[in-house]
């Protein structure tokens, strides 16, 4: 019989396992989001990737073509973006799963929640996450400290706890997870479910360079550099391209391309592997460790 896992978050989404495929700004479109969500996890990318509407319409119906798996987005909610009418098309397209970032997700959980869909919130520390339950949130997603993107400082083995016992709502971690371990570990602490971006980009399905998903593989943790000198927030680089780029300013405005996000979980990245091997291997080797943790001898009395 096929392996399923089954928590809280799969039963939320019908899912095999609790594995979230991370959106990825620049780096998760179409492709990687059917791997992960026919693989049997949950695929997700960031709408600010499609710039205009029409390519966010192109897109939903690309994946719609290729997968009725369910599906998930990170939507802005800031005055920059049109997200109005990307959530008015994302609910027509049956997307069920919302991170929300930079905004009230108040401003979405009524239309979201009507729709069936569900909002995490993206959220770093216990003063958000009070709000964001206060305002209607189904669960939130734990950002770390060493996740790729705008990670947060406290590490996942004190954050998730930390919330799922205060909060008392669905958490998902996120940061610094890839493998099966690190996964049981993440639910150990309580936590629904994982996300997992890193170890994505050395995908063939991710959207980005081979020069960047190479750099993923070579690099390790200590080469991960928490920096708000690059976009003004704060966010995990990796130290090698801010440091190829400085040194070479002949690159001029398209410079940013070449400044390559990524986590602390670049440990575990040693090759370029399509996502779907990635979730499945992810399952299998989560179910052999949490086999080993119930054989181990607990002594009582
Ligand atoms: C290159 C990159 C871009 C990211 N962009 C976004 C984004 O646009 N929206 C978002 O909610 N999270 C974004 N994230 C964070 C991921 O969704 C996820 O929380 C994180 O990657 C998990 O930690 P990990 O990288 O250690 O697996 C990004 C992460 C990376 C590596």
């Amino acid at each position: 019989m096929p392996l399923r896992i089954k928590t809280l978050l799969t039963d939320m989404f019908g899912l095999e396992y609790p594995i979230i495929g991370a959106p990825m700004f620049l780096v998760s479109y179409e492709t990687l989001t059917i791997a992960v969500s026919e693989a049997g996890g949950l695929g997700a990318f960031p709408l600010p990737n499609y710039r205009e509407t029409d390519d966010l319409k192109k897109a939903l119906k690309n994946i719609r073509q290729a997968t009725e798996k369910p599906i998930g987005v990170n939507i802005h909610l800031s005055g920059r973006f049109e997200w109005k009418k990307q959530l008015a098309l994302c609910l027509d397209a049956g997307v069920q799963f919302f991170i929300t970032s930079l905004g009230d997700p108040r401003l979405v959980t009524d239309d979201i929640h009507a729709n069936g869909g569900k909002v995490f919130p993206d959220v770093v520390s216990l003063k958000h996450a009070l709000k964001a339950r206060d305002g209607g949130v189904d669960g939130l997603v734990a950002v770390g400290a060493g996740a790729g993107g705008h990670g947060g400082t406290i590490p996942i083995p004190v954050l998730v706890p930390y919330l799922v016992d205060k909060v008392q709502i669905p958490v998902i971690a996120a940061g610094g997870i890839s493998s099966g371990g690190q996964m049981a570990a993440a639910l150990a602490l309580g936590a629904c479910g994982v996300i997992v971006g890193t170890r994505l980009i050395a995908t063939p399905e991710a959207g980005v360079t081979k020069a960047y998903k190479k750099a993923v593989i070579d690099s390790g943790p200590a080469d991960i550099v928490y920096s708000n000198r690059i976009t003004g927030n704060w966010a995990n680089w990796i130290k090698q391209s801010i440091e190829r780029v400085e040194a070479t300013p002949e690159l001029g405005s398209k410079k940013w391309l070449d400044i390559w996000s990524a986590g602390q979980s670049v440990a575990q990245a040693e090759d370029i592997r399509p996502a779907g091997d990635i979730v499945r291997e992810m399952a299998a080797s989560y179910a052999k460790v949490s086999k080993n943790l119930q054989n181990t001898i607990v002594l009582e009395g």
